[in-house]
């Protein structure tokens, strides 16, 4: 075959020449600036990628000193966070730290993956303990990873979709307990939509487990046994020796887990060992490379008496983790997990669509720039097509990437690339950075159907609201734990009990955290906290001139709204893993941030496109009553009416863009 005969430093040396090349003019110099140095670097490599989270962590790999920097190119910026070229143990690695929370992880892996020759990620950290078998200090090598913060939240009696692998009641944890109902009602856990290169494109299935890769797990195990820290200091040490453990469950989710009760769950729900933020967002799997996650135990995510052990152990737990970095492999080792995984050899299945794939982008960006129009799920897709706004472009209609595939058109005479990201941050996310950082893109409309929160909106109306909230990134504290000083809202779960009895439920209380916002326009490294995400002044002024605009109030002959539609433009909206359909949540988030709608990706697009420094907007019509309703949720009856009305705003939209 002839493909067997690109390397990967020609691969990379083609990706670089493209965006250069093709772009020039539409891309900032600083941005020239780093695509020559990642040129550059890309002819050195192929890479192993290693990803951490927080200082601490950060600062127990670099502390070992077995990182040595390329003296060339010790390091590339790119969209606010800095990738550290360098060797350890002789071996060529790209580092970097992602931050916080899955949208982070996701975004950063994405981008690793696109711009830098990266043949696996290593991606290590600390995490909570929920497996009484384990103790502080150890350090767990996961077999699989699952997003235990995809929820349905439902109304106590809401009918469970058939997908969702277990359920949560919260009034089984009143107390006293009572008759054991809870207005909170229950969480039930969805699996992921898995876009993936070794898919059909744009066929996403669903995914509980996330694996790593199977000769990763089989080379790690030779690390059992190894010798790890037992202590921070002379004067605190643990009371034993930490032991690590290949082959366990982890779990990850948004949430930073404090809670005895949900730890304890947690554990019999899903037999998992560990809880982190980041591990199963960091989306190889989509992309065909092969990954491994190594996370060392801080604390007990609840479990202890007193206080969480995170602060005293932390650093500790993170020195383990780099320790067991020893084992870090070099791309060849990578190489033979592809030819594993993919029954080829190394990296070439991928290569092979990624190079047809980028000869297109390079001539699809030649005739650049274009908007960027983002959805979610087919309904959205259906109405956005059935419009017949979109014309697709003769020569390139489309590029196929990541599993997703990227349509080339105009809309209303303006060049657009359309993708369809699925649901969810992590998906939102990766498909975002994946645009921004392989097209070349101007600005990005996220658009598709929320769930209305605000009374004073109805079904069928559109919303475009100036600023969203990510309302899921969480501390799950016990009922008497202390709220960190900067959480800016609690939910008590026994305020919700029912009789109320003395308001105690064993689900104890969630703190409101924020994301961790990193910005190409930002010092590199220097995350700022940000619960409010701004959407663009410039474009909500423009999107001011669709107020009035005639939107349609029947699905068909026999079923309409009672009353015309409106769209809204200012208000604000709020994003989180949960599809709501609980009332009093809905009360809640309506109440605590006075949000008008939910929805479950346009905080992620909206975070994505501002770190990378591009103007944003997101256009969503309301499907259902997100668990205000009597009765079913509207969205399967109103869901279409909703995405036509958004949709045909975006087409009004796009002709007022210049
Ligand atoms: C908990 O950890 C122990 C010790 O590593 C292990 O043997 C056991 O299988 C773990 N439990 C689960 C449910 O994975
Ligand atoms: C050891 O570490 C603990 C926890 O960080 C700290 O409280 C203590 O002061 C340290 N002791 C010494 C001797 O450095
Ligand atoms: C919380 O505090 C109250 C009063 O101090 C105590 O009675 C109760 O046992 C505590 N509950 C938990 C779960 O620690
Ligand atoms: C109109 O749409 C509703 C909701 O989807 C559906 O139940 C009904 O069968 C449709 N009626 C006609 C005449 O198509």
């Amino acid at each position: 075959m002839a493909a067997k005969l690109v390397t990967p430093p020609y691969f990379a040396w083609l990706v670089l020449t493209c965006l250069l090349v093709v772009s020039v003019s539409a891309i900032p110099s600083k941005k020239i600036i780093s695509l020559k140095l990642i040129k550059q670097v890309n002819s050195k490599g192929p890479y192993v990628g290693l990803l951490t989270v927080f200082p601490p962590e950060e600062r127990a790999f670099l502390g070992t000193g077995d990182f040595k920097p390329n003296p060339e190119h010790p390091f590339v910026d790119l969209s606010g966070r800095r990738y550290r070229v360098g060797t350890i143990y002789g071996k060529k690695v790209i580092y970097v730290r992602c931050g916080i929370g899955m949208v982070n992880a996701a975004a950063v892996t994405q981008q690793m993956l696109d711009l830098f020759d990266v043949a696996g990620i290593v991606h290590f950290g600390s995490s909570g303990n929920i497996n009484n078998s384990m103790s502080i200090g150890d350090v767990s090598i996961p077999k699989q990873f699952a997003n235990t913060g995809l929820w349905n939240w439902l109304n106590a009696k809401g009918a469970v979709d058939p997908d969702d692998v277990a359920q949560l009641e919260v009034g089984k944890y009143n107390v006293p307990k009572g008759d054991g109902v809870n207005l909170l009602g229950k969480l039930s856990y969805s699996p992921e939509q898995l876009f993936s290169v070794s898919r059909e494109p744009n066929d996403a299935t669903t995914l509980f487990w996330a694996g790593v890769s199977q000769h990763w797990l089989k080379l790690a195990s030779s690390l059992e046994g190894m010798e790890l820290e037992k202590c921070v200091n002379s004067s605190l040490c643990l009371p034993q020796k930490p032991k690590l453990v290949v082959g366990l469950k982890g779990s990850t989710a948004d949430i930073f887990v404090d809670n005895a009760a949900y730890r304890d769950f947690l554990y019999k729900a899903f037999g998992v060992s560990s809880a982190d933020m980041e591990s199963s967002a960091v989306t190889c799997l989509s992309n065909g490379i092969p990954v491994i996650a190594i996370r060392g135990m801080s604390d007990l995510a609840g479990g202890q008496s007193g206080e969480n052990a995170m602060d005293t152990y932390g650093s500790l737990a993170a020195l383990n983790t780099a320790k067991a970095n020893a084992m870090v492999p070099g791309s060849s080792d990578f190489c033979a997990v592809s030819a594993e995984i993919m029954q080829v050899s190394c990296g070439i299945f991928e290569q092979m669509v990624k190079l047809k794939s980028l000869n297109i982008i390079k001539e699809v960006n030649r005739k650049g720039p274009y908007v960027g129009l983002i959805t979610v799920y087919p309904p959205e897709e259906n109405a956005f097509f059935a419009s017949k706004a979109f014309k697709p472009d003769g020569k390139h209609p489309f590029v196929d990437l990541s599993g997703r595939r990227f349509r080339v058109g105009k809309v209303q005479g303006k060049k657009v690339i359309y993708v369809r990201c699925g649901v969810g941050m992590v998906n939102a996310a990766a498909a975002t950075q994946q645009m921004l950082d392989m097209f070349d893109i101007t600005g990005i409309v996220h658009f598709g159907i929320a769930g209305n929160v605000d009374n004073s909106m109805s079904i069928g109306d559109v919303t475009i609201p100036k600023q969203f909230a990510h309302t899921g990134i969480w501390d799950w504290l016990n009922p008497n734990g202390t709220l960190p000083a900067n959480d800016i809202a609690e939910l008590d779960f026994g305020s919700y009990n029912v009789p109320k009895g003395d308001g105690m439920n064993l689900l104890g209380k969630i703190g409101y955290s924020y994301e961790q916002f990193f910005s190409k326009s930002g010092k590199p490294n220097t995350a700022i906290p940000l619960f409010w995400a701004q959407i663009s002044e410039r474009w909500l002024q423009l999107a001011a001139g669709l107020e009035g605009m005639e939107l349609e109030r029947c699905v068909n002959s026999s079923a309409c709204l009672s009353q015309k539609p409106k769209l809204v433009v200012g208000l604000r909206g709020s994003t989180a893993n949960i599809f709501v359909d609980n009332a009093a949540y809905r009360d809640f988030l309506y109440q605590t941030y006075a949000v008008s709608s939910v929805d479950m990706e346009s905080f992620a697009v909206v975070m994505t496109s501002l770190s990378n420094g591009y103007p944003v907007i997101v256009i969503r019509g309301l499907s259902d009553l997100a668990g205000g309703q009597t009765g079913q949720n509207a969205i399967q009856t109103f869901g279409p009416l909703a995405a036509r009305n958004a949709a045909q705003a975006v087409v009004k939209f796009i002709g007022y863009l210049s």
